[in-house]
């Protein structure tokens, strides 16, 4: 808006132009945690794991198990028995024993922990008879189908003095790590506005995956797959895109919000639900029976900062958190980081006071140039210059998030997202989703721990 040729900040930014590219070039991370726990681990102290779920998370995990040091897998479990198979394939052990039982697990007792990768309406029971059965947990995200399984789910691993990580992983990230670096650094300044999405355009991004030619009742054990849900007959589509569903799933939600509000509260050292949540969105593309939107936007209220989510299933945006502080904006997107400092040296007006006369305006300058000397030639001084930062090639944040849990299991010392954490965050997808389908603002009612119409 300045009507001047050339600014202060202008001039300074000109001369200094140099040295701030200089300095933008990105950083390659190191992934610190694998490091820390690549030390030997003793034969004794290896940690016996078993996956219940084996689907496309849990195939994940088992693969990604083979690189985090001292654990081994001893059982895997599913209700779909070529996932059997696809498990141990991923961990390249033909032989590890497989079962449909999830309880026959959970009586082994040479089984110290158990990995949770079911669809969201399972997680609370085999967390809870886990819990019971004396096993630490790592549970997929979302934590909770419901509003109260959180609490409960809580209350089990507190009960039984279980160690529990919830599954966003990118709290494991070294670049998470850095941004949360540079958060609690001050070098934002004040931040009371945070922006957030996760889209995606393909029909894979929209759980439209392939049904498997063997699924059927005989392959996949139905009756435990719908559990507490409506009882309904054989349906392969609810099974195997069950992220589409109310029954089991929590949509967008569930699947993309729950890790993005993980990032913020972690970054932001936040550890309570949003006071309230306004959604918007829209089933406009996948009208195949679904029944959540194919795009959600929604703004929540923190006691110290708003927060706009959306995610898209109509436009490939990629993955971005944006955090716009008084000092500086910090950028996440996909695996970068970036740092951008605000130019908050003082500058004289150079907008409003071009309504003065001329006399008034000069006097203005020179008062102004008289209370802010400007420094001596060659004095001009750069406070901060940007930054920018990368994972590096083959990082994986779902490595780092295992080998966090697994300390905790050998410490007992917590890791940050647990059960406490987990339940916050899925807080946030019912609070969007109870928005939503209610058409209201949704507040969170913490002495009643439940959701109300606002
Ligand atoms: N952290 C991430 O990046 C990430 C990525 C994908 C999925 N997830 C989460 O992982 C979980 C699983 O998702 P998915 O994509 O692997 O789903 P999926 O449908 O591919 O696999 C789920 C599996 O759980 C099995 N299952 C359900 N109930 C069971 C029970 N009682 N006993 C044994 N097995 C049971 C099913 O047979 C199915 O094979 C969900 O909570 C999802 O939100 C997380």
């Amino acid at each position: 808006m300045s009507k001047h040729p050339l600014t202060r900040r202008e001039f300074i930014n000109l001369s200094a132009g140099a040295l701030a590219a200089a300095s933008t070039a990105k950083v390659l991370l190191q992934p610190q945690r694998l490091f820390a726990a690549g030390r030997p681990v003793a034969p004794s102290d290896t940690i016996r794991f078993a996956s219940i779920g084996t689907g496309i998370r849990g195939c994940e995990h088992l693969e990604a198990s083979l690189r985090v040091p001292g654990i081994q897998c001893v059982a895997v479990c599913d209700l779909y028995d070529s996932r059997h198979t696809a498990a141990q394939e991923a961990v390249k052990n033909p032989s590890v024993p497989a079962t449909r039982d999830y309880r026959s697990i959970l009586d082994r007792k040479d089984v110290d922990s158990v990995l949770i990768a079911t669809m969201d309406h399972q997680h609370r029971h085999i967390f809870e008879d886990a819990c019971a059965a004396g096993k630490d947990v790592y549970c997929e995200k979302p934590m909770s189908h419901l509003v109260e399984d959180g609490f409960a789910m809580v209350d089990a691993a507190h009960k039984n003095s279980r160690m529990v990580a919830v599954g966003s992983q990118r709290v494991s990230s070294v670049l998470y790590a850095k941004a949360k670096e540079i958060y609690d650094s001050g070098k934002l300044g004040e931040v009371f506005s945070i922006n957030a999405y996760w889209d995606r355009n393909s029909p894979s991004g929209a759980w439209v995956y392939p049904i498997p030619p063997d699924a059927s009742e005989k392959t996949i054990d139905w009756n435990t797959f719908l559990g507490s849900a409506p009882k309904r007959t054989f349906d392969p589509v609810r099974f195997f895109r069950w992220r589409c569903f109310t029954d089991y799933g929590e949509g967008l939600g569930g699947d993309l919000f729950v890790h993005l509000l993980s990032g913020i509260h972690f970054i932001t050292n936040t550890n309570e639900p949003a006071q309230r949540a306004e959604s918007s969105g829209g089933l406009f593309h996948f009208k195949d029976g679904r029944e959540f939107p194919d795009l959600i936007e929604t703004l929540y209220d923190y006691p110290k900062f708003r927060v706009t989510l959306r995610c898209n299933l109509n436009n490939n945006g990629g993955e971005f958190i944006g955090f716009y502080g008084t000092k500086g904006t910090m950028i996440i997107k996909d695996n970068t980081l970036s740092y951008r400092p605000e130019d908050t040296r003082p500058e004289p007006e150079g907008y409003s006071i071009y309504g003065w006369p001329k006399e008034l305006r000069d006097q203005y300058f020179q008062k102004w140039h008289e209370e802010h000397p400007e420094p001596p030639a060659l004095g001009w001084k750069i406070d901060e210059t940007g930054e920018s930062y990368a994972t590096p090639p083959g990082y994986s944040d779902t490595v780092d998030h295992q080998a966090n849990f697994y300390s905790a299991v050998r410490s007992r010392k917590p890791v940050v997202e647990n059960e406490v954490f987990g339940n916050h965050t899925s807080i946030g997808c019912h609070l969007a989703n109870f928005s939503y389908f209610n058409k209201c603002v949704a507040v969170w009612d913490q002495a009643g721990k439940k959701i109300v119409k606002g």
